[in-house]
C-alpha cells in the first residue's frame, strides 16, 4: 500500500533517468495500483518541478489511476473502428450492465470501468479489456459474461 516513504523510495530509484517523471509515475502505479495524489508533491519536490507541472503530467496520460481500482478492471474499446461496429450503443450497455459509469469505481470496490482507445482488436469491434483478457465481437452475450465475471 501506499506510503510516502515507499514513494520516495520510488522516486530515489528513478531519479538518475533522463526524464524521470514518467517511469516514476509508472514504477508507483506498479507498486500501488495508482499514482496517489499525496505522490504530486513529493515528485514536484524531487524533480525540481511545479505541483501543477506534475499534475498535468499524470492527467495527460489517460494509463494513471488516480485512486485505487476495483477488485475487477473493465476497459471499453471507445476508438473509431469499435464505435463504426455499434460500439457506442455497446458501451452503454457495459455501464448499464456493472451500474458503474466510465472512470468510475463502484461504490462497493467490485469493479472500474474506463474508456480506452483502441486495444488492437479492431477486426473483432467492438471490444474490452477484463481483468487483462481481451475479448472482441461483444454482443448481449459477452456483455452478460462480464457482469458475471464482476459479481464474483
Ligand atoms: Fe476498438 Fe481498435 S478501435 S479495438
Amino acid at each position: 500500500a501506499w506510503t510516502p516513504a515507499r514513494g520516495t523510495e520510488i522516486i530515489a530509484d528513478h531519479l538518475a533517468l533522463e526524464g524521470p517523471a514518467l517511469p516514476i509515475m509508472h514504477a508507483m502505479q506498479e507498486a500501488f495500483g495508482y499514482v496517489p495524489q499525496d505522490a504530486v508533491p513529493l515528485i514536484a519536490d524531487a524533480l525540481n518541478l511545479s505541483r501543477a507541472e506534475v499534475h498535468g503530467t499524470m492527467t495527460f496520460y489517460h494509463d494513471f489511476r488516480h485512486e485505487p481500482a476495483g477488485k475487477h478492471v473493465v476497459k471499453v474499446c471507445v476508438a473509431e473502428a469499435c464505435q463504426a461496429a455499434g460500439g457506442h450503443a455497446t458501451s452503454a450497455k457495459i455501464s448499464e450492465a456493472l451500474n458503474c459509469g466510465y472512470g468510475d469505481t463502484r461504490p462497493d470496490g467490485q469493479v472500474t470501468l474506463e474508456p480506452i482507445y483502441c486495444l488492437g482488436l479492431c477486426a473483432c469491434a467492438p471490444s474490452a479489456m477484463v481483468d487483462g483478457r481481451l475479448m472482441g465481437r461483444l454482443d448481449d452475450e459477452a456483455i452478460e459474461e462480464i457482469a458475471a465475471e464482476v459479481r464474483q
